[in-house]
């Protein structure tokens, strides 16, 4: 039926070429097909036969052949070529299925041209080889076209065309590789120069080669999509790659029945293409399509970006292995590592995390099934050739098993698309200088509000491994304790589908007064720990995303759907209920554009938690510090959110009902919703923690160096002043793309605020600019920006303007912006100091320290 649906389809288009008489669709022992004669699949979609490809008809070279029935304009689109390399030369053919099962194609004298494979079955008298309506030619053993008589099919042996079902790749059991060839030309189906097969060896790769050389690559098949063609996926075609020990394929199939679809591996040009016929076949995409899907284009270590103008860049931590070769666009050379790895025992090494990649190739790749990440982290750490790691199945959004190279990284790709972490091995000390400012960032992910930086994250737990340990262990026991409790509790009792609560929440015995009273409050929608415990995945640590100063944060999903954000604050400066409980609420009530909303919150015994909404765009941090997504930070999106930003201080600071001081104003605390406003997060945290509770913790420094005022770092003088200097950095390093804190003019030994300031003094200020942005900025507005951020960063706190200025100064294109003097850089205290000062956090996480007053 789908056939003749398809047939009345195409009909009308190709009726012209209909032949006169309509055939068979199979063969017997005692039958054959000679000359002209033919097998039409039954729903007449697929004919089989002999054809003349350079149409000199008998008198040339004569192929057996499957075609589609009703396409021969130009000429019949054949997909599937019997005797390739052997043709008839000016002979017309027969087609015999032989006694002992195999088919063979004779010439006039009767030698045999070409014979089938031998049957995986033996025969019967019944046998018949049918052609199918999906192109397939059987030959059934026994003549039932069960699958179990299948003794042979045209499908287990491709010639350069790939139809809906059949498959690529390899079947170890039964010995078949099944690749597509090209054609030596338009009209010699001789296997010609290029090939798409799979590779065997660690995940699931399929290349293009030409003779034994690889020109472009699928990537790696990470259990959901392959790495390389992020865009497969549609609503015409559905595609599978299967992996077990026996057997490892490609497949793919339509949708809708009468669309016909076809992959081939075009000699001419070099490409795999996906054709569909629209009243004539069309191109539906072609690999390799850009220069960065040329194999290993940007050598080992080395990435390439089609955004870039020069498309090669190197992975974090390494660099151009001939950078005169690199600057001359020519990247095949690849990257090297600024610094070696510390190999052995008592490595240092650590771990630093690209995502949206095209996977490095994985041949040479060793998967471990089975193998949780950390597993294989420490696998990596332990074996000097390993050099990154990462999920090997991130199907359906859960990692299962590993895969590690040991092997240069080769072939990868900026893809926004491709959701996968890679755990690159880098020296400590090149984490360190990457993470600088920033592990802040982890920090960010305490804030609460969106995904931080995973990278930032990781790195972080690279150099902090013992501390997360320790933390881990700790959360264990704390939620194995919980878990049973639980049990006791009736969890069922739904509670809060009241109206005035946004979000469902459930009521906690232990909390029955709070409850009551939380319920008339809207300012304070009050979480039940089973309600986080169930969002949350009993705090899973794959739903873990991020860890700062003031606790693990994770992500979590409501009951009805709403993503949340939850912080769960450390013990070690825990407060009373009530008051904290009255921080929440003042806090809540802080609602602007530019905050991260604060949902709720949860009490729970001395548990203490906070609910964010949850940002999608991470933080700012992941933004402007990422090779790859700062390209997608045009002026214009920068301005927008240096305003916003700048709006959102000023709130907090001179517009709410409370003076909120943030303390802790950076990149990474700054998230971003879809739509990239900013949104500032963690405000009040600084509060709830201080306040004017009395204890040990009540006089410390809260901030980020990179991001701290002189008077702040040095003297723990906190005021409005403080944050603007904040303000002031944040603002340089969204307009030039790099980290204070990380960004070192080698040359001239200026740090980026002496490094802004000496190029304003030369008037030279848009040099500042990040140099992956392209040209369309206004200069006045890049010039202003830079100004206001200079006047924040001054030395005198007195002299930094108020955020209402600021915002005035930024939004209007005629304030009078004053002439900035000297920054104030802050102590030239560096990493290792406050790691080794401060003990308690981890290196450029967010330090919370004991002031020595
Ligand atoms: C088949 O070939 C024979 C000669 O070999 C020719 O006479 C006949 O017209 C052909 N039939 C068709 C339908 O082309
Ligand atoms: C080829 O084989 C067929 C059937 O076996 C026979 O009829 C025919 O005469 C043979 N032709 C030649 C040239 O041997
Ligand atoms: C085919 O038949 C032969 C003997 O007739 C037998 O030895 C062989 O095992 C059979 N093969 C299969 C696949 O059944
Ligand atoms: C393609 O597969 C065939 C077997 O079907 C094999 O003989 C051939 O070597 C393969 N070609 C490549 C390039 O792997
Ligand atoms: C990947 O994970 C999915 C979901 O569990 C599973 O169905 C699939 O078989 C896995 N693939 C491999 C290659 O392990
Ligand atoms: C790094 O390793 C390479 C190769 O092992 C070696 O040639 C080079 O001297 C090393 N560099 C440093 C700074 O140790
Ligand atoms: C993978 O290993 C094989 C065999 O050792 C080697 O020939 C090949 O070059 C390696 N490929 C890559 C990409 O490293
Ligand atoms: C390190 O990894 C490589 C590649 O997986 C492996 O061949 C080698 O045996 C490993 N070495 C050790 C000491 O485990």
């Amino acid at each position: 039926m789908r056939g003749r649906a398809l047939c009345l389809v195409v009909l009308s288009a190709a009726a012209a070429f209909l032949p006169p008489s309509a055939s068979t669709d199979s063969i017997g022992l005692a039958a054959s097909i000679a000359g002209n004669q033919t097998l039409v699949s039954p729903g007449g979609v697929f004919q089989l036969g002999f054809f003349s490809p350079d149409g000199a008809g008998a008198g040339g070279r004569r192929y057996l052949g499957i075609w589609y029935y009703n396409i021969r304009e130009p000429r019949p689109t054949v997909v599937w070529v019997a005797n390739r390399q052997s043709p008839l030369v000016g002979s017309p053919g027969v087609l015999r299925l032989s006694a002992d099962g195999h088919l063979v194609v004779l010439d006039a004298q009767n030698g045999t041209v070409w014979s089938s494979a031998a049957p995986t079955r033996n025969v019967t008298a019944g046998a018949t080889a049918r052609l199918r309506d999906d192109g397939n030619f059987v030959l059934s053993s026994d003549g039932s076209g069960s699958d179990q008589s299948v003794a042979w099919q045209s499908y287990d042996y491709p010639t350069d065309t790939l139809l809906p079902g059949m498959k690529l790749g390899v079947d170890l059991r039964a010995g078949i590789t099944r690749n597509i060839t090209s054609w030596s030309s338009a009209t010699d189906p001789s296997p010609g120069a290029y090939t798409f097969r799979l590779v065997l060896g660690g995940l699931p790769q399929f290349f293009l080669l030409r003779g034994a050389t690889k020109v472009y690559t699928s990537g790696p098949w990470n259990g959901e999509i392959l790495t390389g063609v992020p865009y497969l996926k549609s609503n015409d075609f559905t595609f599978k790659v299967v992996s077990g020990p026996d057997e490892t394929y490609y497949s793919y199939s339509v949708g809708a029945s009468s669309l016909l679809s076809r992959l081939v591996v075009d000699g001419t040009a070099g490409q795999v293409q996906r054709f569909v016929w629209v009243n004539g076949w069309s191109s539906f995409w072609y690999y390799p399509t850009d220069p960065c899907d040329n194999y290993a284009k940007c050598g080992p270590f080395g990435y390439c970006d089609t955004a870039q103008t020069t498309q090669c860049s190197c992975l974090p931590g390494f660099q151009p292995r001939s950078p005169q070769q690199w600057n001359l666009r020519d990247g095949t050379g690849g990257c090297v590592r600024s610094t070696n790895l510390s190999c052995g025992a008592g490595s240092s090494d650590g771990f630093w995390v690209v995502n949206r990649m095209k996977l490095p190739e994985a041949t040479n790749a060793t998967v471990y099934a089975g193998m949780t990440l950390e597993q294989c982290r420490q696998v990596c750490l332990g074996n000097c050739s390993c050099r990154a790691y990462a999920a090997a199945n991130v199907s359906g959004g859960v990692s299962r098993g590993c895969v590690i190279w040991a092997v240069d990284l080769l072939d990868m790709r900026q893809y926004t698309t491709v959701v996968e972490d890679v755990y690159i091995r880098l020296a400590r000390s090149e984490i360190d200088a990457l993470n600088a400012a920033a592990a802040a960032a982890a920090a960010a992910a305490a804030n609460g509000g969106g995904r931080p930086s995973k990278r930032v994250v990781t790195a972080a737990v690279a150099t902090v491994a013992g501390v997360l340990l320790l933390l881990a262990v700790g959360c264990c026991c704390v939620w194995r304790k919980r878990r049973k409790r639980q049990g006791e509790t009736d969890s069922s009792a739904p509670g809060g589908g009241d109206d005035v609560l946004p979000f469902r929440a459930r009521k906690h015995p232990a909390l029955e007064e709070d409850w009551k009273r939380a319920k008339k409050d809207v300012d304070l929608p009050l979480f039940d720990l089973e309600v986080i415990l169930a969002a949350t995945d009993n705090f899973a640590l794959h739903n873990k995303i991020g860890e700062g100063g003031f606790g693990p944060v994770y992500m979590g999903k409501l009951e009805d759907g709403q993503e949340v954000a939850v912080k769960r604050l450390s013990r070690r400066s825990m407060q009373g209920a009530v008051e904290f409980k009255n921080e929440v609420k003042l806090i809540a009530k802080l609602q602007h554009r530019n905050l991260v909303r604060l949902l709720g919150c949860c009490i729970d015994e001395d548990e203490r938690m906070l609910l964010y909404e949850y940002m999608h765009n991470q933080s700012l941090d992941t933004f402007i510090f990422d090779e790859g997504k700062r390209r997608l930070l045009r002026w214009q999106k920068r301005f927008d959110i240096i305003l916003g930003i700048a709006r959102g201080l000023q709130y907090l600071h001179e517009d709410s009902r409370f003076r909120i001081i943030h303390r802790d104003l950076k990149a990474s605390n700054v998230l971003l919703d879809r739509n990239m406003v900013p949104k500032i997060s963690d405000f009040g945290i600084a509060r709830m923690f201080g306040g004017d509770q009395t204890t040990e913790y009540t006089k410390k420094v809260i901030g980020t160096y990179g991001y701290m005022s002189p008077e702040y770092a040095m003297d723990g003088v906190f005021s409005m002043k403080s944050d603007i200097y904040s303000f002031g950095v944040m603002v340089l390093e969204i307009i030039t793309g790099k980290r204070n804190r990380g960004f070192y003019e080698v040359e001239l030994d200026l740090n980026l605020l002496r490094y802004a300031w000496m190029l304003w003094k030369e008037g030279r200020s848009v040099d500042l600019l990040d140099e992956v942005m392209d040209g369309s900025f206004n200069y006045g507005e890049v010039l202003r920006c830079v100004q206001v951020a200079l006047l924040c960063v001054e030395v005198q706190p007195r002299n930094r303007p108020l955020m209402s200025s600021v915002v005035m100064m930024l939004a209007s294109e005629n304030a009078t912006v004053p002439e900035p003097n000297e920054p104030g850089v802050n102590i030239g205290k560096n990493t290792s100091d406050t790691e080794s000062s401060q003990g308690l956090t981890a290196n450029n996480v967010t330090i919370t320290a004991i002031d020595a007053r």
